[in-house]
């Protein structure tokens, strides 16, 4: 017999492989905040570095901070009410003596905002174990 070092490979076994593995890191990978963090950051990169209560970018911090604040006695986030979070509330506009966020604009995009507000409806979580592996080194 003769011998073979690379066995063939059955291209119909490795697609489904590879679909099955797509599927279930989409399934399972929860990783929004980063990315609602990126966005923020772009949005204040060109910017003086925020004082924000001593905290800078707060929402680099954790999320129980992010969402907590307090920001100048702001709550910044209401999990699963996006309407009522102080956060899209001044991204969207000045609000309670506050100036729009960043100052002077440019402005988070329409697109960028409705991410935010689905991230806040689904309760604003967290990275999650698996994700955490991709991100913290
Ligand atoms: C709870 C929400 C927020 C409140 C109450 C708030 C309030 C303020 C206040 C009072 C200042 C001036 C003093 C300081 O530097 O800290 C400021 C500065 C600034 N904020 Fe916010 N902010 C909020 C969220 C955000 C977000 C989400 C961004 C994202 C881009 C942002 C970007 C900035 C930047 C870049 C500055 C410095 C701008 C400059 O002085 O040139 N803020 N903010």
């Amino acid at each position: 017999m003769r011998y073979q070092a690379i066995p063939p490979t059955d291209s119909l076994e490795v697609l489904l492989f590879s679909v099955t593995t797509i599927v279930f890191w989409s399934v399972t990978m929860e990783v929004r905040i980063m990315q609602v963090r990126a966005i923020l950051n772009r949005l204040a990169d060109g910017h003086r570095d925020p004082r924000h209560s001593g905290k800078g970018r707060f929402w680099n911090l954790s999320r129980e901070e992010f969402v907590n604040g307090p920001i100048y006695g702001k709550k910044p986030i209401e999990p699963r009410d996006p309407a009522n979070s102080f956060l899209i509330q001044i991204l969207k506009g000045p609000v309670d003596g506050f100036t729009r966020m960043p100052p002077g604009g440019p402005y988070i995009t329409p697109e960028d905002l409705a991410f935010i507000e689905q991230w806040i409806s689904d309760g604003a979580p967290d990275i999650d174990g698996i994700g955490a592996r991709e991100y913290t080194t």
